[in-house]
């Protein structure tokens, strides 16, 4: 137990500093009274992609002004926050450090508890938000720039993973072929707009894994590579919009098949989608037609709580709180690497 687990108007302040958005939240009993998200994309887009330390030194310059204007817009004071939660892994070393501080100093100046904060969980969290009829058992399909992973969601704090990526992560594969089609950084959405005037007609790899449930993206990418120098040499010219539609129709194919897979095995009717790529219609449009013919529910996030966000931080610890698991200690380490 802990003493916040039967509060009434349980009011938490979440900050999420794990890639390149610096964000915070307040909620009150997982109801979002504010977040704001302060991304970097356009300081990293000149380099293709996220550079660690730049990304922590803009979350050093934004965290203050973050947090101000999320306790401004939700219309609270610092005095009114029960417990202050933070992302404390997985990701980049650096920038998960800016947030861990921040948010032991918030605790520790104001004398309420910390609670740290799997980023995926988070992610998974963030459906609660926009549903709260969502309650387990049911098969949860993560899938962002870090994880790709599928799982059985069997209470709310346990997780039983089926299967995940044994190499780069659906969301890294779309920004490095992004990165190959000249398109800028974030490559998913890129590619999302391309491929809609292009055909899936380049034949390319869908890899098979030991485990079936398993992903795999790196043959995939390298397929594609492959694709563009040799018609390159050839000095012929390729249509970029068809290989974005053949791509994404590869990349996207693997999740689809592995979600509705488990759900089938599992004998669960439900599956929640959650991660930046789970902003990605065709995505949802391929897992929305499969789900009417199996008869499975399908939900997703809204797109602003599909990508780094802290609304789903907020709503995990509130979970946290709630089921009565412990606080964290003043001393929480950051962790770049940790398991679901
Ligand atoms: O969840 P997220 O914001 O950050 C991580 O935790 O990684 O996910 C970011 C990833 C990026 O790789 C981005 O290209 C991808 O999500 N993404 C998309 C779309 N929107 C974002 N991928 C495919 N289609 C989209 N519409
Ligand atoms: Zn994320």
């Amino acid at each position: 137990m802990n003493y916040l687990s039967d509060k009434k108007e349980l009011t938490v302040l979440a900050i999420e500093t794990s890639c390149d958005e610096t964000a915070c939240a307040v909620l009150k009993d997982g109801v979002v009274l504010s977040s704001v998200i302060s991304t970097q994309i356009e300081i990293h887009r000149r380099f293709g992609g996220v550079v660690p330390e730049i990304a922590s030194r803009n979350h050093t310059l934004s965290i203050g002004t973050v947090v101000e204007e999320a306790i401004i817009k939700s219309k609270l004071t610092f005095a009114d926050i029960d417990a202050f939660a933070v992302t404390y892994g997985a990701g980049l070393l650096g920038a998960l450090l800016v947030g861990v501080s921040y948010a032991k100093g918030l605790a520790y100046a104001l004398n309420k508890p910390l609670v740290g904060v799997n980023h995926i969980r988070g992610h998974i969290a963030a459906n609660y938000i926009a549903h709260p009829e969502l309650k387990p058992p049911y098969i949860s399909l993560i899938v962002s720039g870090g994880h790709t992973a599928v799982a059985v969601i069997k209470s709310y704090s346990d997780v039983e993973l089926l299967g995940s990526t044994s190499d780069d992560a659906a969301g890294e594969a779309f920004d490095k072929v992004a990165r190959v089609l000249g398109l800028p950084y974030p490559g998913g959405p890129e590619i999302e707009v391309l491929a809609k005037k292009g055909r899936a007609v380049i034949p390319l790899p869908i890899a098979k894994t030991s485990n079936p449930l398993d992903f795999s993206y790196s043959g995939l990418k390298t397929a594609v590579i492959n694709y563009i120098h040799n018609t390159e040499q050839k000095g012929e010219n390729y249509n970029k919009a068809d290989v974005a539609a053949s791509f994404q129709t590869a990349a996207l194919s693997a999740l689809v098949k592995n979600a509705v897979t488990a759900a089938l095995d599992k004998k669960i009717d439900k599956i929640a989608v959650s991660g930046g790529v789970g902003a990605n219609s065709e995505l949802r449009n391929q897992i929305d037609s499969l789900g009417l013919k199996y008869n499975i529910k399908v939900f997703y996030p809204p797109l602003i709580l599909c990508t780094d966000n802290a609304a789903m931080i907020g709503m995990e610890a509130t979970l946290h709180i709630r089921e009565g698991r412990p606080f964290s200690e003043l001393s929480l380490d950051a962790k770049a690497t940790l398991k679901i």
